[in-house]
């Protein structure tokens, strides 16, 4: 576990006036979680970053990982302590004139272990991060993603309580980023580590943390649980991860239609839609006012996840749709096959 308490950090500027850049972060990464800061650029996400790396000291507060403070050591206790913490890099940092196992020995010679130790060290950490016949291969002959995984592989050598991870999937293609982000989620379990992802990926938050804290101007302005977050209708963060969840789950399966509403709208269209077609109604996002005697006017847009039926027949959608007074544009028939719309809409 790592706790960030009261933590800041200033730094003086050429004319002597001082900067305040973090000011006051509190924050707690259990073990067995992951926690991502998000932020804009000049946040002060990198400056975090340093500071819990143990390369820059903080100005005021402590980081205490397993209640072991860090934050105020030097010399030798602070390189000992170090090793509770590894830092995975944006660009991997891998040394190109070694390959991928000697890279990942690195840290274990440094500390002097035996050769014999490091190199079953060094297997299990290659298989670790699913790469176990990568060892002899020098880091230009690795994709982009592979040498992230070599990099985190590094990072674990010296058995660390808590991985830094800053922007270390910026960079790499989308099936790169998955495949760091589930190992990252197969340590978080196997290894019980405390994982803080550092990202401006929004994406890259929904598919891994359990927590979440935004930080704007060097404060934390937003922290909590996913699923708190995402449950309350006055988060920011909560608001940004539902609207990629949506636009994540509409894929080919859904129909999605932009409805319009014609007059004498019954109020429980979507239940009524819902039983007639078997589907579930999505509400994405609407504009809709009721006026006058109850009848709603206004704008939808809706995904219909069919039950039970690999067969969408859009023309009955729209049927079922003007049945009831709403108009529809369908947003993506054309990623329905001819079968699956057969009768043209
Ligand atoms: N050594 C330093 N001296 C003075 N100011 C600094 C120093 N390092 C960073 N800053 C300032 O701190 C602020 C935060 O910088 P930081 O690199 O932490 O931002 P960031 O959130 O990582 O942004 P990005 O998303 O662009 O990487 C910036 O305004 C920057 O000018
Ligand atoms: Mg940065």
């Amino acid at each position: 576990m790592i706790e960030i308490k009261n933590l800041s950090k200033n730094y003086t500027l050429a004319d002597g006036s001082v900067a305040r850049i973090l000011k006051n972060i509190n924050l707690t990464v259990p073990d067995r979680s992951i926690t991502a800061i998000v932020g804009p650029s000049g946040a002060g996400k990198s400056t975090l970053s340093k500071l819990i790396s143990l390369l820059e000291r903080p100005s005021e507060g402590s980081i205490l990982v397993n209640g072991k403070d860090l934050s105020h050591l030097s010399g030798e206790s602070l390189r000992a302590e170090r090793r509770a913490i590894g830092t995975i890099f944006q660009s991997s940092a891998l040394l190109h004139r070694k390959t991928a196992a000697q890279n990942i020995a690195l840290p274990l010679e440094y500390l002097g272990v035996v050769k014999s130790d490091i190199e079953k060290r060094v297997k299990e950490l290659l298989d670790a991060v699913g790469l176990p016949d990568k060892g002899n291969y020098y880091p230009s002959q690795l994709s982009g993603g592979q040498q992230q995984r070599i990099g985190i592989a590094r990072a674990l050598a010296l058995h660390p309580q808590v991985i830094l991870s800053d922007e270390a999937t910026s960079g790499l293609d989308p099936q790169s980023t998955q495949t760091i982000l589930r190992l990252l989620k197969k340590l978080r379990d196997e290894f019980e580590l405390s994982i803080i992802l550092i990202t401006h990926e929004m994406d890259v938050v929904r598919n891994v943390a359990d927590s979440i804290a935004a930080i704007r101007d060097g404060k934390i302005v937003e922290q909590g649980r996913v699923q708190d977050l995402v449950a309350n209708p006055s988060s920011d963060i909560g608001r940004q991860l539902i609207s990629l969840r949506v636009a994540d789950a509409f894929n080919k399966r859904h129909l999605v239609a932009e409805l319009t509403y014609g007059g004498n709208v019954p109020s429980n269209w979507s239940q009524i839609l819902s039983k007639q077609l078997n589907a579930i109604v999505h509400l994405l996002g609407a504009n809709i006012e009721q006026i006058g005697g109850g009848n709603l006017y206004g704008r939808a847009l809706v995904g219909f996840e069919f039950l039970h039926t690999d067969r969408v027949d859009i023309t009955a959608v729209g049927n079922a749709l003007s049945h009831i007074g709403l108009h529809a544009e369908f947003k993506n028939n054309a990623d329905f096959n001819e079968n699956e719309r057969r009768v043209a809409v």
